[in-house]
């Protein structure tokens, strides 16, 4: 497919280990409800019509692109989208957030789930939104396309929303450990399919999203998480060889094992803002490409604050090999000048 040449590759060559004349910038959840453009479309339509609509999928996706100087799009789709494609239904409810319905609860549910999903069949649309926005930018910034990691869509699946204990998921590790990781399999296996896809459709960087790392501790994460974020890594890179894209590993709340997340092959680690980016370094290593970690309620500051807090950021992460973002997704009542004066203290030298 011939593409745009793109005119930024700030975060490209941050994820490279390269030299940038200014620290790169995006941010979790940058299309979203703090924007009021982002509302009104979300007042007409259902969330995941906007989803499946590639059209409007690309609309929501460069909103904040044309707002602020941002250095990357991220695809607006969600997580749970290849839950949906595993055959199970899920609601996006106001105020609630996803709800699955019908959740697993016994390992027999297991067999409920399609099992050999036509990734290109039932997330098609999500290819088609990804090739339609990479035309539309015009080669402004790259895209990056994401997923959720197993044991994040795991929690989903069986809790059927969100938890704050995530303990019906969890009793799945200590009591069915063979049926956890029989479905961790079956995620990993899609997710790999459903990423050298987004590559092949036009993304530039992937994200893979473990937020439900807080849950677990180092031995639930060593059987349960790092073998599949590993393997999903290393199995995308060796499928598209060449033609690779640089790869973030987002797991919040999961510092303890940051030493066994740099082993694996990712180019890029995201940081939540319970981490010190000093004592992060440390731990990773000089060669690999650490992104974060401004506390997202750092945005309710006044904007001098929020300034002074970028600037102190930056000065521990330093200018090579960084990527600025926050530790988590923008909240929705953030005041979007308040992003503004973030993504300027970041890029100001
Ligand atoms: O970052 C972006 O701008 C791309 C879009 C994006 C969304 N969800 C859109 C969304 C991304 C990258 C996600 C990932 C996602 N989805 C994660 C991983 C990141 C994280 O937050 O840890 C998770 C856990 C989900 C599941 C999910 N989707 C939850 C828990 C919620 C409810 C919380 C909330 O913010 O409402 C959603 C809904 C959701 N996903 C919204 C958006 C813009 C808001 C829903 C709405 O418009 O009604």
């Amino acid at each position: 497919m011939d593409f745009p040449v793109l005119m930024n590759d700030r975060i490209l060559r941050a994820a490279r280990g390269e030299e940038v004349d200014r620290i790169p910038v995006w941010i979790m959840r940058q299309a979203g409800r703090y924007l009021p453009e982002f509302r009104e479309l979300r007042s007409r339509y259902d969330f995941f019509t906007i989803c499946r609509t590639p059209k409007l999928a690309c609309e929501v996706t460069l909103q904040p692109i044309n707002r602020f100087d941002l250095d990357a799009a991220i695809i607006f789709s969600d997580i749970l989208v290849i839950v949906q494609a595993l055959g199970m239904i899920v609601e996006m409810q106001p105020s609630v957030g996803p709800v699955i319905p019908d959740p697993l609860k016994e390992p027999v549910d297991l067999d409920k789930l399609n099992q050999c999903v036509d990734v290109a069949q039932e997330l098609g649309y999500v290819f088609e939104a990804i090739s339609l926005t990479r035309h539309t930018l015009n080669g402004k910034v790259p895209l990056i396309g994401f997923t959720g990691a197993p044991w994040t869509l795991m929690c989903y699946m069986i809790e059927g929303g969100g938890s704050k204990t995530m303990s019906k998921a969890k009793k799945w590790l200590y009591k069915y450990p063979e049926e956890s990781k029989k479905l961790l399999q079956i995620l990993e296996d899609i997710i790999v399919k459903y990423l050298v896809e987004q590559v092949k459709a036009g993304a530039q960087m992937l994200q893979v999203f473990e937020s439900n790392a807080e849950y677990l501790n180092l031995e639930l994460f060593n059987k349960f998480s790092g073998p599949y974020l590993s393997s999903i890594c290393s199995r995308v890179k060796n499928e598209l060889n060449e033609k690779s894209v640089p790869m973030v590993v987002f797991a919040k709340g999961g510092h303890y094992a940051l030493k066994q997340l740099s082993k694996f092959r990712y180019d890029i680690i995201g940081l939540d803002w319970t981490i010190d980016p000093v004592e992060a370094r440390e731990i990773v290593g000089k060669n690999i490409t650490l992104q974060g970690n401004l506390d997202p309620c750092v945005l309710y500051a006044h904007p001098e604050r929020i300034k002074e807090m970028v600037k102190e950021m930056k000065s521990k992460f330093t200018k090579s090999r960084y990527i600025a973002n926050l530790g988590h997704g923008i909240y929705p009542d953030v005041d979007p000048q308040h992003l503004e004066v973030l993504i300027n203290a970041v890029h100001d030298s």
